[in-house]
């Protein structure tokens, strides 16, 4: 086991800070954990201070249309990697990962980091929770552990180049952004308390008389602010939710499998 690990995450719904968790704490002894999703986090000062007396990171992204979300890559092109490793986790809903571990891993190349293993795991889907339902599951952290020890032991039989061998999944351009035209509601039990407007990561939202107002250019569907509401009046419309369901039912009965590189 490591000694300490960083662990870059973003997580608006739990499922991918929950698996970048288990993974940290099967890896090493210490985890620092840094929410991307933070208001004001400004990673690579964070980075360079807490570094100093660590080697190796952990960056966990949920997949939103097959890539990263916009404000996980911008987080992570900003930290100062100086050759220190880096394990990628993509997180994702029981479909697909597409290109998000691939752009992961393109990322923190680019910001000096040698990516040395990236895995892909699966947790509930955050806008059809019967996808993925319970996920990750004991069956799920049993294989997340044993990835942990595997790069554990990677690292300690690579004395210098330990550079990811197998390719990830993924293609060059990577699939356009998702666009998807709404953004949650907030229903009739919603008492203006706020707790979305504090949560959400791209300040979209804001109350104006009593109100709640979201800017829909700002909102990237992250599905935060539902998980935030104490009085559960923030959903998806109901339109939206049943196209949704719609789409995805099917992979109710589906159990992805998780995978994993190095
Ligand atoms: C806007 C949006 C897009 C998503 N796109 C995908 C996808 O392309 N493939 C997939 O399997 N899951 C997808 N999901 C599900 C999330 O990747 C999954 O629920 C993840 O665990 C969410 O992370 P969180 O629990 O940390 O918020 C999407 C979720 C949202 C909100």
């Amino acid at each position: 086991m490591k000694e300490k690990v960083i662990l870059y995450y973003f997580s608006p719904t739990g499922g991918t800070k929950k698996v970048g968790m288990i993974f940290s704490k099967a890896f090493a002894g210490s985890v620092e954990e840094v929410n991307l999703g933070a208001k004001g986090c400004k990673t690579c000062a964070e980075e360079v201070k807490a570094g100093t007396d660590c080697n190796i990171i952990v960056a966990a992204a949920p997949v939103f249309g097959g890539r990263i979300p916009h404000i996980v890559s911008e987080k992570l092109g900003e930290l100062c990697g100086k050759g220190k490793k880096a394990v990628t986790l993509a997180v994702y809903g029981n479909r697909a990962y597409e290109d998000a571990l691939l752009e992961m891993n393109d990322v923190l190349t680019g910001s000096g980091f040698e990516v040395i293993a990236s895995g892909a795991f699966i947790a509930q889907h955050s806008m059809v929770p019967f996808v993925g339902a319970g996920r990750p599951d004991m069956t799920d952290t049993e294989e997340i552990e044993a990835f942990a020890r595997a790069v554990s032991e990677k690292l300690d039989s690579c004395a210098v180049d330990c550079k990811i061998r197998s390719e990830v999944p993924g293609n060059h351009p990577y699939k356009d952004p998702m666009t998807i035209p709404a953004t949650p509601i907030s229903g009739e039990s919603c008492t203006a308390c706020g707790s979305c407007v504090r949560i959400c990561p791209t300040d979209a939202i804001s109350i104006s008389e009593g109100k709640i107002q979201t800017d829909i250019s700002k909102c990237m569907l992250c599905m935060a602010c539902t998980a935030a509401c104490p009085t559960h009046a923030r959903i998806l419309s109901p339109s939206v939710q049943a196209a949704m369901n719609d789409k995805l039912g099917a992979l109710k009965a589906v159990r992805t499998k998780n995978e994993w590189f190095l």
